[in-house]
């Protein structure tokens, strides 16, 4: 294999995912995911989460030749997800002295998944594990992603292995640094990653953020993506960024639609936004689009229009998954327009009220109501809510 070092006794041991459809069998990856451990080669040697199951046999070979058939004393669980942990039990098999790092969460962990651990670690905020010439510090995050899942920095070269923090959709097709591959595709994948998997937890993220603020960190090595060590502003100021719901000045509209008249109205509304000036706009189908990208998107936009077919009293399935999800992850702070189809029962607008009460965001307009084909009262009120979405905006 090539050795990949971050820096003389610290290796990258990861695997690229090109098969699997749903990360968390939830969210697309079209473009795949990688699974990143690292291996510090010192006194003790220590390996840093290990990574999915397909690649256990391919793991252990790699460890097997980094380690010079050398034996690994100690496994530091930052996270127990599976796409993290499952190797866990093939490592203890194949180092059955090892002992196991993690902190007063992670061990129980262990056991619903895997297995009563025998040598264990227990590790707090600030606590320190010297392996030689380096030493380890740990930093408990919960919630980024599970509660148990902490961060470890490595303080000699200034390393930080993050977890699933920093991380990324899409394989590493060659390239393992943010320096080595061209980011902006990257980009766009770690801000999914984030809004997807850890966007419900901004407030913990906020907590995270402030606790690694007192590190001199140098490098980050999250356990998916690329490894951050040129572009640190960029991820780290991102994660601000994100975080704290600091939207940029523009509007998702999404809409269910069966024949056509609510997919009208989410032009007409569009095209008057665009006459206001308003240029970051986009419109989504929510029977198409898979609501990953919708999802990533509220939480770059600063408007959110959504509009509903009614569908046998209620609103279009589709709508209402969309609907439940974004409830779910609960983006604060955004302005809310709402239009539909009263089709023969309404039900499609009615519930988007009950969804505009339950997330507390600011409804700039009336809900407009349509019965059929878009007639000129409901054209006009289209255009009043693209006008006072654009106020909002251009305020
Ligand atoms: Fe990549 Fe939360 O595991």
């Amino acid at each position: 294999m090539h050795q990949i070092k971050l820096a003389d006794t610290i290796f990258y041991i990861g695997y690229n995912d090109r098969r699997t459809n749903l990360f968390e069998n939830l969210w697309p990856i079209p473009f795949g995911v990688s699974y990143n451990s690292y291996l510090i080669v010192d006194e003790k040697i220590t390996l840093v989460d290990t990574v999915e199951r397909f690649f256990i046999d391919d793991f252990l070979e790699d460890l097997n030749e980094l380690t010079g058939g050398r034996e690994v004393d100690y496994l530091v669980i930052n996270h127990m997800e599976p796409d993290h942990s499952a190797a866990i039990r093939a490592i203890k098999n194949r180092y059955p002295a090892i002992t196991l790092v993690g902190n007063k969460k992670t061990f129980g962990l262990v056991e619903n998944f895997y297995f009563e651990p025998e040598k264990t670690v227990v590790v707090g905020d600030g606590d320190r594990l010297n392996l030689g010439k380096t030493t380890l510090q740990f930093q408990t995050i919960p919630m980024v992603h599970w509660p148990e899942t902490m961060v470890t920095f490595e303080e000699s070269n200034k390393i930080l292995f993050s977890g699933d923090a920093f991380g990324c959709f899409g394989t590493l097709d060659g390239g393992i640094f943010d320096d080595e591959i061209n980011l902006d595709f990257y980009k766009e994948e770690a801000m999914r990653y984030f809004t997807n998997i850890v966007g419900k937890y901004c407030p913990h993220t906020q907590r995270a953020l402030n606790k690694l603020a007192s590190l001199d960190i140098k490098i980050i090595a999250p356990t998916h993506g690329p490894v951050w060590r040129s572009n640190l502003d960029w991820i780290l100021h991102s994660y601000q960024k994100w975080s704290t719901y600091s939207y940029d000045q523009g509007v998702l509209i999404v809409y269910g639609s069966m024949y056509g008249h609510t997919q009208k109205m989410a032009e007409v509304i569009a095209h008057q936004l665009a006459v206001r000036g308003i240029k970051n706009i986009r419109i989504y189908d929510a029977s198409k689009t898979h609501p990953s990208y919708i999802i990533n998107d509220s939480f770059k936009y600063k408007g959110i229009i959504v509009g509903s077919a009614a569908y046998n009293n209620e609103l279009l399935p589709t709508v209402g998954t969309l609907l439940r999800e974004i409830e779910h992850m609960a983006p604060k702070n955004h302005y809310l327009g709402i239009f539909g189809n009263y089709s023969w029962s309404g039900g499609g607008v009615k519930n988007l009220m009950e969804f505009a009460q339950k997330i507390n965001w600011e409804l700039v307009y009336e809900p407009v109501e349509e019965k059929g084909t878009l007639k000129s009262e409901n054209f006009g009120k289209c255009i009043n809510l693209a006008n006072a979405m654009a106020d909002k905006l251009l305020h």
